[in-house]
């Protein structure tokens, strides 16, 4: 019985099997086990011989069970440990970490500056009305830029806005002076979209008003900005301009950053690039918010941030913010 048990263990190869062998000796009705069932039928001085030979076999078939047991165990182990091995030489997986767009990086130097000059950030909806980004800005009944081939309408009443300065209503309604905020956000204007042009744009406006503000802390202010954003030896210039809120207005240009004024091929010659809009804000501005402009008065700015990102970073399509090419992203 013993032999035919010990051939039996050895030739178990799985767990499974070695179980099946166990029970065929050790179960309930295994083999070995009838032969100690059978120990009350044997003669009186039989049974301590045989039940201590009976015992012995179990014990050995018991510890045979046990290493056949063992050395099944780690072949499974290591059977899996060959299975899960890893190459420690092999090259590892680079991980792609995401990065901010450039608009946004653009956008988060922008603020930057301005929040260092005490500035707040503002914010008003993409989708406006007529009163607030036309009437209310003083804007004439036939200004061009009401036209439908100029800006998107939604209803009669309500349009995507072609540009910030809504936000200045939006604010002065609100708050009393001192206001110091700048409102960075999207806009929508009727372009067909080229290298210079997108439908949906990005601009910052800028607006502080309170008692005794004047056209030399507007100056002071973007000279501040010119030079953090586009380097300290840059100088501005203003020329004069035409907007519907402000009054005086001014187109505001900066020294080329190539050339320095010289004229090079980046500034077509002319020493300068046109920066941004501003202006006094206009009385009637102030009036249509409830603000005395006996007591207070203001300056306003608006600037394109795509544009200005363009110029900083030499990108020469504003179509590339916004394809979302790889390519073009992981430049910045
Ligand atoms: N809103 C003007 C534009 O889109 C810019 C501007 C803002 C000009 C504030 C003056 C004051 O061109």
């Amino acid at each position: 019985l013993q032999d035919n048990a010990k051939v039996e263990i050895s030739a178990s190869d799985s767990m499974e099997a070695l179980e099946k062998t166990r029970v065929k000796y050790l179960g309930k009705k295994g083999e070995l086990t009838e032969v100690l069932r059978g120990m009350g039928s044997l003669a009186a001085e039989e049974r301590p011989i045989i039940g201590k030979m009976a015992n012995e076999v179990r014990e050995t078939m018991e510890t045979l069970l046990e290493e056949a047991k063992k050395v099944l165990k780690n072949k499974a182990l290591e059977q899996q440990l060959a299975s899960e091995a890893i190459d420690i030489t092999m090259p590892g997986k680079k991980i792609e970490i995401g990065k901010k767009h450039p608009l946004t990086q653009g956008l988060d130097e922008l603020k930057n500056i301005f929040i260092g000059m005490g500035f707040k950030v503002a914010e008003g909806p993409e989708v406006e009305t007529v009163y607030y980004n036309f009437d209310a800005l003083n804007a004439p009944a036939n200004h061009p830029s009401r036209d439908i081939s100029d800006t998107f309408y939604i209803n009669k009443d309500v349009i995507l806005r072609p540009q910030t300065s809504p936000v200045q209503v939006r604010v002065m309604e609100r708050v009393k002076p001192p206001i110091r905020i700048i409102a960075p956000g999207r806009c929508f204007r009727n372009d067909t979209p080229d290298a210079t042009h997108s439908p949906m744009f990005h601009q910052l406006e800028g607006l502080v008003v309170d008692k005794g503000i004047t056209l030399g802390d507007l100056k002071g202010t973007l000279e501040v900005f010119a030079k953090e954003f586009l380097g300290s030896h840059t100088e501005i210039k203003f020329r004069p301009h035409y907007f519907p809120f402000t009054e005086p207005s001014a187109e505001i240009d900066a020294s080329c950053f190539k050339c320095g004024g010289e004229g090079c091929g980046f500034c077509k010659g002319e020493g300068w690039i046109e920066l941004l809009g501003a202006g006094m804000v206009h009385p009637n501005v102030l009036r249509n918010c409830g603000i005395d402009p006996e007591i207070y008065s203001g300056f306003a700015f608006g600037m394109g941030i795509d544009r200005l990102v363009m110029l900083k970073y030499g990108i020469d399509d504003i179509r590339l913010f916004f394809e979302n090419d790889m390519r073009f992203l992981n430049q910045f």
